[in-house]
């Protein structure tokens, strides 16, 4: 199978899906995020803080060139498809979007202070969705909408849809 890419917002369940798709799959799986706060010897909230969003970026843009282009699931980090680079090489892949709306994300991410761009007000806060929204409906060969959906109901969608 092509590597599965799962892109979407901050908060719209990539992880839990992903690790659910790998254990059905029976592949690795690779959580953007927390590999790079592997490598890097720090969490994200520590290495935008210390280098920057543009460093950041490119270790995104370099693990993305680095993953094997068969038998992978991907949690893929929130604004990984925005770079065109990195939607080039995550096409090579087959990309699901998971398509949260912005109450259910608001409701997830109401305690949570480990990601940087989810901050400021909450026009702010809607407004990076409804930037990124075309962008991932876009990039994606499938969309699926995950409200009020379980992950383990989520991902035996996707497997239906993708078979
Ligand atoms: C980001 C999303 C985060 C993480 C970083 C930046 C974004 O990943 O990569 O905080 O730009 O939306 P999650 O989507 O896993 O929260």
């Amino acid at each position: 199978m092509k590597t599965i890419y799962l892109i979407g917002f901050m908060g719209s369940g990539k992880t839990t899906v992903a690790e659910i798709l790998c254990e059905k799959l029976d592949v690795p799986l690779i959580e953007m995020d927390s590999l790079i706060e592997k490598r890097e010897g720090r969490a994200i909230k520590e290495i935008f803080a210390e280098k920057g969003e543009a460093y950041f970026r490119q270790l995104e843009t370099s693990l993305l060139e680095e993953i094997p282009l068969e038998n992978m699931v991907v949690s893929t980090g929130g604004g990984a498809p925005i770079n065109s680079i990195n939607q080039k090489l995550m096409r090579r892949g087959t990309v699901i979007f998971l398509d949260a709306s912005f109450q259910v994300i608001q409701e997830r991410l109401s305690q949570d202070e480990n990601r940087p761009l989810w901050k400021g007000k909450e026009q702010e806060k809607e407004r990076l969705l409804q930037e990124r929204w075309p962008v991932y409906q876009q990039v994606a060969d499938i969309t699926i909408d995950v409200e009020d959906k379980s992950p383990e109901s989520i991902a035996d969608e996707i497997l239906n849809v993708w078979k």
